[in-house]
């Protein structure tokens, strides 16, 4: 079934080049399963026709307020009626500055007045129409209001200058508009979770590490957000932009990541340990660099504190959710774990299957049985582990969470 089935969008094209770029999102929209309903406005027209729009959406394209194709004269108000959301890509400095003083002078402005659902808008324009105080000052506004801003992304404009102002690709605003009207399954909740690998340094040069992309503790942050929670990340070494909305604690050793993750408990409903945290450090760091001599080198190791096990016997545990990467085995490895550490979840996987990636294929283990989620881009599989996450504490029904 499409990401979009059963969901009706309005979609609203206003007057910027970045219009044709608004055909391929309805493209995608559509393949997703969803009904889209294009509002044109008249300089959005100039751009692309609404030919173009009808057939890619299979419906009737809308551009005036005074179209009686509506059995009772009304499109401004109809249209948005049980839409999921109106969403204008592209959005010109023109139309927003309309939106934030509620101007309605067209039938897209009206129905955005009129809506009852949520409005996003991706703004398109010259990096100095953005930045100027005014539209800034329009932002703002819109902002307070509740409206949904997309971008605008930084780069190459149509009218020959490099700056912010461009709009985001339509695969971006698509994924945006996905995560946007995700269920909010976790809605009050608070999420502390652990990504990344750690890094156990042996000398000011040199460390210990895991070999962990930190995708998939970012991808479920997101999913966690997108779901509604109060997410709180403690990350080992990786370069990934931190997910909105997401509070980002950066570390690099176990210990450092043990601290953060016991300072920042109290009051957490879910501990989820998606970090490779490092099982041995160096028992002592060189503070000089470890010169080589040709000869090997014997480097004395000593176990790390397990941070999960530690959390999930506590008598104030949250719900607690553990991953199991194994290269073989993973049924019987994933549910001793979950057992041995008192978890609630464990999400297994197998190495070949995850590892560094974009894809993921993993399977939950709880003390019901186990349950596959089908391969899929990591933030879908995150999606899928928060659903049955939050399936679970639903059954808790206010009563501590069982942690076994
Ligand atoms: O014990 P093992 O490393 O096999 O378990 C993996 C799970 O435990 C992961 O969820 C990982 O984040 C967590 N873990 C931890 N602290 C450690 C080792 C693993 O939180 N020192």
């Amino acid at each position: 079934m499409g990401a979009f089935a059963g969901k009706r969008i309005v979609l609203g094209v206003t007057g910027g080049i970045a219009a044709y770029k608004a055909a391929e999102l309805s493209r995608l929209l559509v393949k997703a399963g969803a009904t889209v309903d294009v509002v044109l406005t008249q300089a959005g027209s100039e751009f692309v026709g609404a030919m173009t729009f009808q057939s890619l959406t299979g419906r009737p394209v809308w551009q005036s307020l005074w179209d009686d194709r509506m059995s009772n004269g009304m499109a401004h108000i109809d249209l948005t009626r049980g839409a999921a959301a109106v969403l204008i890509a592209p959005a010109t400095a023109n139309v927003l500055a309309k939106l934030a003083y509620g101007v309605c002078d067209d039938l897209l402005s009206t129905l955005c007045l009129a809506r009852d659902c949520p409005l996003l808008v991706a703004p398109a324009m010259n990096r100095q129409m953005w930045e100027n105080p005014a539209t800034q000052r329009n932002m703002v506004l819109l902002r307070h209001d509740g409206v949904k801003i997309l971008g605008p992304a930084t780069g190459d404009q149509a009218c020959g200058e490099v700056g912010d102002g461009r709009m985001l690709e339509a695969e971006a605003i698509f994924d945006e508009l996905y995560a946007f009207l995700q269920p909010k399954l976790l809605a009050g909740k608070r999420v502390l979770l652990t990504a990344g690998p750690t890094f156990e340094p042996i000398d000011p040069v040199r460390g210990l590490t895991n070999s962990s992309s930190g995708k998939m503790g970012f991808a479920l942050a997101q999913a966690c957000v997108e779901a509604g929670a109060e997410v709180t990340m403690v990350a080992g070494p990786v370069m990934l932009p931190t997910p909105h909305n997401v509070m980002r604690i950066d570390v690099q050793t176990s210990a450092q990541m043990r601290e953060a993750v016991l300072k920042n408990l109290p009051g957490q409903d879910v501990f989820i340990g998606v970090a490779a945290v490092a099982d041995y450090r160096p028992k002592t760091v060189s503070a000089e660099k470890i010169k080589k001599n040709g000869k090997s080198l014997t480097l004395l190791l000593e176990a790390t504190d397990d941070i999960l096990g530690e959390v999930a016997t506590r008598l104030d545990a949250p719900l607690c959710v553990g991953f199991a990467a194994e290269s073989q085995h993973l049924e019987t490895y994933a549910e001793s774990k979950r057992k041995a550490k008192k978890l609630a979840l464990v999400v297994g996987n197998l190495v070949q299957d995850g590892l560094g990636g974009e894809t993921n294929r993993v399977t939950l283990f709880d003390a019901t049985g186990a349950y596959p989620l089908p391969p899929a881009k990591k933030i879908i599989v995150a999606r899928g582990i928060v659903a049955h996450l939050a399936s679970l504490m639903e059954k808790c029904d206010g009563k501590p969470y069982a942690n076994h």
